[in-house]
């Protein structure tokens, strides 16, 4: 089943169960104009409209005669798509308070993904009829998104290898006839040469794919993804718990990806460039070392302290290609740093950008999208934490303080000319369920930023 299956047109001839929508306050009321037996069935049941809370009321003939779901002020908008879970199959129409039938519709959709690929079967979900003020195509191009980037993050490292990651993304591509490029082998090394030591060590080579998609003279916008198909830690090998969720680590690859449809599919008026370098960070006797100096893209040596900071090595020469052009926007994604989890936890990505404007037009959007992002600063004093005795930086630093604000500066190093840079430290997983949002892979910011985009470039 596919978000189209599940967020059925306005308009159909089929009847659909209606579910009223009742906040504590406004249950009473709407009890009274309820038939004697269902008054009485509901008290049996204790149902006083409590958020998160919901009740079948039977017709008489051993059917539901509708449905009553509670909601409470401050609850979380994607609690009744809890509910595309939680009813019987059928199809299901939304009336009474509801106060963000967009986020009600998009909850919906986002909470009935299951990702069966690997042997786990899941009942199909309740269908819903997208209210009539509600844009349709909005929410589905949205879901369709989160779907796309979930079950690339999801799927093993087993059978998401960079040829596997670099096939997603030619398909991604396809769909709107982007242009491809991707480049490997002695190119690599020498156009790309971080890239190239970062995934020398692994079966699967390292590769950079760049695509291109829109008018040459519209605005230009290129997100770069941090493509990380496992993450061992290399050398300085990461112990097993921290390794165990390291198939995600191509997460910033996978929402940029589904970003990438979003923009493409709503024909937004700008040139759109992907660029996702592709690497597996793993151990052999080719690997790169702690204490190798590797030259990057942009002349600057970088001194390797850790050869777990990965990520923002593959990224350096990425983001090096990206400003050659100035581009008007440039954004990363990236699942760069444990200690954006230390400090904002895993429903809360951090991104980082000197542009105040776009900082404050995130986050409107990722309010009006239930999509939680937080500002934090490009710290400059703290890039003295990346001196090296040898070269221009080192990768690691030895201080531990400030994880994912000194990783966010090193990033910045390897920009110059874009007019806006925005970076973001997600982490592209939500380790226990909450609405909306299943336990695994998640598309953390990437509403937030289409809907940025798309009100700053328009389409
Ligand atoms: N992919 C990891 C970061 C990560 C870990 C993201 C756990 C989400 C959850 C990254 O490559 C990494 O290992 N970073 C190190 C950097 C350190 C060695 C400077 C980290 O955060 O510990
Ligand atoms: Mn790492
Ligand atoms: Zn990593």
């Amino acid at each position: 089943m596919l978000p189209k299956d599940i967020l059925l047109p306005s308009g159909g001839k089929a009847k659909a169960t209606v579910i009223h929508v009742v906040t504590p306050q406004s249950w009473p009321a709407f009890r009274k104009t309820l038939s004697k037996e269902a008054q009485g069935w509901s008290a049996a049941n204790g149902f006083a409209g409590e958020s998160g809370r919901h009740l079948l009321l039977p017709d008489g003939k051993g059917g539901v005669a509708q449905v009553v779901a509670g909601i409470g002020t401050g609850a979380d908008p994607f609690t009744l798509g809890k509910l595309a879970r939680s009813l019987p199959q059928g199809m299901y129409e939304l009336a009474g308070d509801v106060e963000d039938a967009y986020l009600a519709a998009l909850g919906w959709c986002l909470e009935a993904y299951g990702f069966s690929a690997y042997g786990k079967t899941f009942a199909e979900p309740a269908r819903l009829v997208c209210p009539e003020t509600v844009d349709r195509a909005d929410v589905l191009r949205a879901a369709s998104a989160a779907w796309l980037t979930r079950d690339l993050v999801n799927t093993p490292a087993s059978d998401m290898g960079p040829d596997q990651l670099e096939r997603a993304a030619r398909t991604v591509a396809a769909a709107h006839k982007a242009k491809v490029k991707v480049i490997s082998g002695k190119a690599l090394e020498q156009g790309f040469p971080m890239v190239h030591h970062v995934g020398k060590a692994s079966a699967s080579a390292p590769r950079l794919i760049d695509f291109s998609w829109g008018p040459q003279r519209a605005p230009k916008v290129t997100l770069v993804g941090k493509g990380v198909t496992f993450d061992t830690g290399g050398l300085d090998i990461k112990p097993a718990s921290g390794m165990l969720l390291m198939k995600k680590d191509m997460g910033g690859a996978a929402t940029v990806l589904g970003l990438a449809q979003m923009i493409m599919a709503a024909k937004l008026n700008v040139r759109l460039r992907v660029l996702i370098p592709v690497v597996e960070n793993a151990i052999a006797g080719n690997a790169f070392r702690p204490g190798d100096v590797l030259k990057s893209r942009k002349g600057l040596t970088i001194e390797i302290g850790n050869t777990d900071a990965e990520g923002r090595l593959i990224l350096g020469d990425a983001l090096a290609l990206a400003d050659e052009e100035q581009p008007d926007l440039l954004v990363d994604m990236a699942t760069l740093t444990g200690a954006a989890r230390v400090a904002l936890g895993p429903d809360l990505p951090p991104f980082y950008t000197d542009d105040d404007e776009a900082a404050a037009a995130l986050g409107q959007a990722a309010a009006r999208e239930n999509d939680p992002l937080w500002r934090m600063p490009f710290w400059e004093p703290y890039m003295r934490l990346f001196e090296s005795g040898i070269a221009s930086m080192n990768n690691s630093g030895d201080s531990g303080f400030a994880g994912s604000i000194t990783a966010a500066l090193f990033l910045k190093r390897f920009v110059d000319k874009a007019k806006t840079y925005i970076h973001f430290d997600i982490f592209a997983w939500t380790p226990a369920a909450k609405p909306g949002r299943p336990r695994g892979a998640e598309a953390q910011g990437q509403r937030a930023l289409f809907t940025m985009i798309r009100h700053r470039y328009g389409n």
